[in-house]
């Protein structure tokens, strides 16, 4: 055994567990009971139109991940091998590994202090490191063109969308929102007020993981304001069948499509959504209010607050501590502009993530956690800083 893996035995506090209280049961024994249990049911339907009401967007399709929605996503907006695609550092490498899916090219971006993209350097990057001829954005490094931005919005902050929609309008770019950390963020002022992460770019995508706001065990969901680009998504995850009775396919298509008990699941847990936030709401709040510093979310928005962030000082230290008390503790990711598959890539200026690299301990955050959970947690921390 590890150390690492000795350390990870012991934790009995968990990170995020998922929080199924609600309708799962009976919707998943109603789905079972109806015979649909795969990718066809009233089930996938109906969450589908939950989520795409939840969120305000036109529609939403339903798939197998959050992975599987960004693939779908860069398909359905043409991305293609050659091109370039801007991406954050900071994140779950699922929202980069799509690019190369598709042949793409990802060039790194920096974070903010909301640990989303930074719009100012993403500018500074276009000004400096690129040319534009009022249709076509080339980066001068590698002459290819550049033609999309995937924006992240990490642990439920939403990234400066204003801006960076601004610069997308201005580039002739597109983008895709990575909302799969913040489904229910939403703008509570400003020229954005009321839309929600996901409804901004051209495409939205969430994710349903077990650690996220709602599960569906595993699953995803597209959502976009235009009909064809959800069209388009609905088609290559059901493996781009052009005729459905003769089986003609003129695309490569992929077998991405929700079925209808996940579904089930999801529907049960959307109907719970604003419970749930409400609960992160007031246990984030319990652990500042035990003295806990949490990397603030921007006052402009309502976030679900998926995850807490606390900066620590002696990282290591504190992590291997909370562990060897039952307490799961999860760093921050790897950069992804480090990681060995994608160190090759260009990457611009990145600073400020390196500074969280070194501080991030996210603690348990799921909507199952108890205040006393919460009480203990603060102790377990301040008696290691006293020490
Ligand atoms: C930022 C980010 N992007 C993409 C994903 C991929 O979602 P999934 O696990 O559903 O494939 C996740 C979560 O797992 C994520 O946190």
């Amino acid at each position: 055994m590890s150390n690492n893996d000795e350390i990870k035995s012991h934790a009995k506090v968990d990170l995020c567990a998922p929080n199924l209280k609600g309708n799962e049961l009976r919707y998943v024994s109603d789905a079972i009971k109806s015979g649909w249990v795969s990718g066809a049911g009233e089930y996938v339907s109906r969450f589908e139109k939950a989520i795409s009401d939840y969120v305000g967007a036109q529609d939403a399709v339903a798939c197998q991940s959050g992975t599987a929605g960004l693939h779908l996503s860069l398909i359905a907006l043409g991305l293609q091998a050659n091109d370039e695609i801007i991406v954050p550092t900071v994140t779950f490498v699922a929202a980069v590994n799509p690019v190369r899916y598709v042949g793409a090219y990802p060039i790194f971006m920096d974070c903010d202090d909301s640990l989303c993209m930074n719009a100012e350097k993403l500018e500074d990057f276009f000004n400096e490191k690129c040319v534009f001829d009022g249709e076509i954005l080339k980066n001068k490094l590698t002459n290819r063109r550049i033609k999309l931005i995937i924006v992240v919005h990490v642990f439920g902050n939403m990234g400066n969308m204003c801006k960076i929609l601004r610069l997308a309008e201005f580039y002739k770019l597109k983008v895709i929102e990575d909302a799969t950390e913040a489904l229910g963020t939403y703008y509570k002022s400003g020229l954005l007020k009321g839309k929600y992460a996901g409804t901004m770019g051209d495409i939205g995508v969430f994710s349903f993981n077990a650690n996220k706001i709602i599960t569906t065990g595993g699953g995803g969901a597209v959502v976009s304001h235009e009909k064809k680009i959800l069209d388009k998504v609905r088609f290559f995850s059901t493996q781009a069948k052009n005729d459905s009775f003769y089986f003609i396919h003129n695309e490569i298509g992929f077998n991405y499509r929700m079925s209808n008990v996940q579904a089930a699941i999801g529907l049960a847990q959307i109907e719970q959504i604003e419970e749930f936030v409400k609960i992160k709401n007031k246990n984030y709040n319990s652990y500042k209010k035990h003295g806990i510093n949490l990397l603030p979310f921007d006052e402009k928005i309502r976030s679900n607050k998926w995850f807490y962030a606390h900066l620590a000082q002696k990282k290591e230290e504190l992590m291997k501590h909370l562990m060897k008390n039952n307490i799961e503790v999860r760093p921050l990711w790897m950069l992804v502009h480090l990681q060995k598959c994608y160190k090759c890539f260009q990457s611009y200026k990145i600073e400020k993530a390196n500074y969280f690299l070194k501080r991030i301990v996210n603690l348990p955050c799921g909507s199952g956690l108890s205040e006393s959970s919460i009480v203990k947690i603060a102790e377990i921390i301040k008696n290691f800083y006293d020490f």
